[in-house]
C-alpha cells in the first residue's frame, strides 16, 4: 500500500517535471539542465517503487504477468521520454519519439488502472 502510494506520487512529479521542461524548452526558458537532472531522479524513484510492486505482485497476486507487462511498458514511457528531453536540450527533432511517448503513457495508465 504504501509502494504503490509512493510509485503514484513519484511517477505524478516525473509527469509533471517533464511537461515544465517540455515548456521551458518551447519557450527557450533557463533551468531545463536542472529540471531535467531532477527528472532522472525521479525516474529512479518511480523505477525502484515500479519494482517494489512488481515483486509484490508476484508474490502475491495471481496478475502477476501483468505487473511485468506493466513495468515494461513503464520502462518504455521513462526511456521516451528521456530521449525526448535530451532532443529538446540539443534542438533537434523529437516527433517520432512523441510517438513513443503516446503508446507507452496510454499503455501504462490503461494496464496499470485496468488490468491489475
Ligand atoms: C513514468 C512511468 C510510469 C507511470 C506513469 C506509471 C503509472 C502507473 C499507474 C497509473 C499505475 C496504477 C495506479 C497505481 O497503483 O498507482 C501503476 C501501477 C504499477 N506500476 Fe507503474 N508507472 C510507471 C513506471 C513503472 C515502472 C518503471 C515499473 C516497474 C519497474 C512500474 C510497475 C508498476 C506495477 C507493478 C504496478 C501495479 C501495481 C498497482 O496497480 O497498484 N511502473 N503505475
Amino acid at each position: 500500500m504504501v509502494v504503490a502510494y509512493a510509485h503514484a506520487v513519484s511517477f505524478t512529479l516525473l509527469l509533471i517535471l517533464f511537461m515544465m521542461h517540455v515548456v521551458f524548452a518551447s519557450l527557450g526558458l533557463n533551468g531545463q539542465k536542472t529540471i531535467h537532472l531532477l527528472c532522472r531522479l525521479t525516474s529512479v524513484f518511480v523505477i525502484f517503487t515500479g519494482a517494489g510492486l512488481v515483486i509484490q505482485y508476484s508474490l502475491f497476486a495471481h496478475l502477476w504477468q501483468w505487473s511485468l507487462i506493466k513495468m515494461l511498458f513503464g520502462l518504455w514511457l521513462i526511456a521516451s521520454m528521456e530521449l525526448i528531453l535530451v532532443r529538446l536540450e540539443k534542438k533537434r527533432r523529437t516527433g517520432v519519439y512523441w510517438a513513443f511517448f503516446c503508446i507507452g503513457i496510454i499503455a501504462t495508465f490503461t494496464i496499470g488502472f485496468t488490468f491489475i
